[in-house]
C-alpha cells in the first residue's frame, strides 16, 4: 500500500507525511532527502550541476541508503550518517539545480522504488511519476505568505526573506511540482496539522485506512 503526499516547499509535506504514517503505523518516505544528499556530495566534491556524469558515479560507487523511520528519515552512506547536513542553506540553495538533472531524478525514482511497501511517500512528483498507481494521492498547496510565516517562525528567520526565497524555489521547481490529475488537493492556510493530518486520514480508502 502507498500513499502519496506531494506540494509545494514548505506546504508541510514532512509533517503531514509523518502524522499520516504514525497514524497508520507504517513508515514515511522523504523523497526530497535522497535529492538532498546528493546536493551536499555534489558540494562536497566540488561538482557543478552542469555535470551529472561524475555526480552519477559518485552515487553509483558508494551508494546511499534511504532510512524511512516513523518518526523522520535519515540517509547513509555506509556508516557516514549525511542526514545533518541535509538542510543547510547551501543545500536549500544548491538543492532545485541537482534535482533538475534527469539522471538523478531517475536515480532518486530507482531508490524509491525499491523500498518495501507500505509506506507514505512525500515530495514533489510521487503521485504523478514514481508511483501513478499509488493507493491515494494527496497533493497540499498554502500561499507564499502563509508557507513564509511558517517556516520562518520554525527557523527563527525573517518571513519576507523566507518568503521571496520559497517564491524563487517554487519557481524553479514548478517542472517537477504538479498534482496528479487523480490527486486530492487540500489548500492547508486556513488548517493546523492535525487538522490536515485529519483531513488526509479522513480521504484514505476503507481498505487503505
Ligand atoms: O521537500 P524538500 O524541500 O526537502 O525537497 C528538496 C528539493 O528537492 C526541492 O527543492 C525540490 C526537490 N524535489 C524534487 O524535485 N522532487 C521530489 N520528489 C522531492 C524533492
Amino acid at each position: 500500500m502507498i500513499v502519496t503526499i506531494d506540494g509545494v516547499a514548505a506546504s508541510g509535506k514532512s509533517s503531514v507525511a509523518s502524522g499520516v504514517a504514525r497514524a497508520l503505523g507504517i513508515p514515511y518516505v522523504s523523497s526530497g532527502f535522497l535529492y538532498r544528499a546528493a546536493t551536499l556530495l555534489a558540494l562536497e566534491a566540488g561538482l557543478p550541476p552542469s555535470d551529472p556524469a561524475p555526480l552519477l558515479a559518485l552515487l553509483r560507487g558508494r551508494p546511499l541508503r534511504l532510512e524511512p523511520l516513523a518518526g523522520g528519515n535519515r540517509v547513509w552512506q555506509g556508516e557516514r550518517d549525511l542526514t545533518p547536513g541535509l538542510h543547510s542553506s547551501r543545500v536549500d540553495a544548491g538543492v532545485s539545480a541537482v534535482a533538475r538533472l534527469p539522471e538523478v531524478r531517475a536515480w532518486v525514482d530507482e531508490e524509491l522504488r525499491a523500498l518495501p511497501e507500505p509506506f507514505v511517500a512525500e515530495g514533489r512528483d510521487m503521485g504523478t511519476n514514481v508511483f501513478p498507481h499509488a493507493d491515494a494521492k494527496f497533493y497540499l498547496t498554502a500561499s507564499p505568505r502563509v508557507r513564509a510565516e511558517r517556516r520562518a517562525q520554525e527557523r527563527g528567520e525573517d518571513a519576507g526573506t523566507v518568503e521571496a526565497a520559497l517564491i524563487e524555489r517554487d519557481r524553479r521547481d514548478a517542472a517537477q511540482s504538479a498534482p496528479a490529475p487523480d490527486a486530492r488537493v487540500i489548500d492547508t492556510g486556513p488548517l493546523t496539522l492535525e487538522g490536515v493530518i485529519g483531513a488526509v486520514l479522513a480521504a484514505l480508502p476503507a481498505r487503505t485506512a
